[in-house]
């Protein structure tokens, strides 16, 4: 009797347990509270690849963006930052962006040309004269043309960001005319403008993506190449180069870019703290980066046994004039009245 009495109990009991997982008396509906992980439902996450150095006018910019986006949404938008090509490099960045394989990038305007050849303008050699003449086109008229011309290609175009001017760097020789340049082997960005500026002066422009540049500059199948000094000196190319010749000669800048439909998902309030801060890193960007190219330039200067050359103002005028007939191609074949506009933007 006893016997039959606990297994009458065991029964019963078993199958109130049945009965209670098929109800979910035991599932926990909600997550437990978890203040790191507060608007986990409601979360963005922006992927932003890039291929330059962290501590760069780009890479710092691209981590002020980050913090500020975060802050301002109260951690709905989160931003994770890929530097140094780690997830796309020049050639498959643009692409990736496109189809939503990544939120955002911002590569140089010169990488901007193929898909848009009305972005050649921002590669005419001497066309800014000092980071001030940047800061006005770049938050002006003609620096919201070019973001909105990227509309069709499925791009919000968000800002444009400065890096700074271009100098040449060169391993056997060092450039003072543009005539020295002539039968060298020069590294360009994927831009037809720069092989044109390279073609005038007679040398062998190679357009090579960034990630490649030391490695063929070490191999000595570059015999030079032109960059920006934070870039020379983040990337180590001053490291393999004797010669360096301040040039001024063009500048570099970055188009800042999210995925269309990404930026359409996004609900109202977010969208206004991604502009938001934008607005702000884009003005610290403009800020810091003149700066930080006379930081490297000092420490190139302190630690390289390079030969550095400033052109006089008696050279770079013939350089200028050498160059002017790409203003001039510009003008004929491209969009006169487009460089008219940024030239009075300029002045
Ligand atoms: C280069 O390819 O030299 C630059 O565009 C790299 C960069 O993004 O600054």
């Amino acid at each position: 009797m006893r016997k039959f009495i606990i297994a009458a109990i065991g029964t019963i009991l078993l199958l109130l347990l049945l009965i209670g997982f098929r109800n979910g008396f035991w599932r926990q509906d909600s997550l437990p509270f978890d203040s790191e992980q507060k608007h986990l439902n409601s979360q963005f996450v922006i992927n932003f690849s890039h291929v330059v150095a962290e501590n760069t006018p780009k890479g710092l910019a691209a981590s002020k963006f980050a913090e500020l986006a975060e802050k301002k949404s109260d951690g709905r938008i989160q931003v994770e930052v890929y530097p140094n090509s780690l997830l796309y490099s020049d050639d498959d960045e643009l692409r990736a962006l496109q189809n939503g394989d990544i939120q955002m990038i911002a590569p140089s305007f010169s990488k901007m040309t193929r898909l848009i050849p009305k972005w050649e303008v921002l590669d005419l050699p001497y066309l800014f004269r000092d980071y001030e003449d940047v800061r006005r086109v770049f938050t002006g008229k003609a620096g919201d043309a070019l973001l909105d011309m990227l509309d069709k290609e499925d791009i919000k175009g968000l800002a444009l960001w400065s890096n700074g001017f271009k100098q040449i760097t060169t391993a056997n020789k060092p450039v003072r005319e543009l005539a020295d340049l002539k039968g060298l082997t020069i590294r360009t960005m994927d831009s037809d403008m720069l092989a044109k500026q390279f073609e005038l002066a007679g040398a062998r422009p190679v357009k090579l993506n960034f990630d490649l540049v030391y490695s063929r500059l070490k191999n000595h199948s570059l015999d030079g190449e032109e960059n920006t000094i934070s870039n020379i000196y983040s990337k180590g190319f001053y490291q393999l180069q004797k010669y360096m010749t301040i040039s001024d000669h063009g500048f570099l800048g970055y188009a800042v870019m999210m995925n269309k439909d990404f930026w359409k998902s996004l609900p109202e309030d977010l969208q206004q703290d991604v502009q938001e801060a934008m607005e702000e890193a884009t003005l610290w960007n403009l800020k810091q980066s003149e700066q930080m190219n006379k930081d490297d330039y000092q420490k190139i200067k302190a630690t390289s046994g390079m030969d550095i050359h400033t052109l006089t103002q008696q050279e770079q005028k013939e350089w200028e004039k050498t160059f002017r007939a790409l203003h001039d191609y510009y003008r004929g074949e491209v969009d006169a009245d487009f460089l008219k506009e940024i030239e009075k933007e300029i002045n």
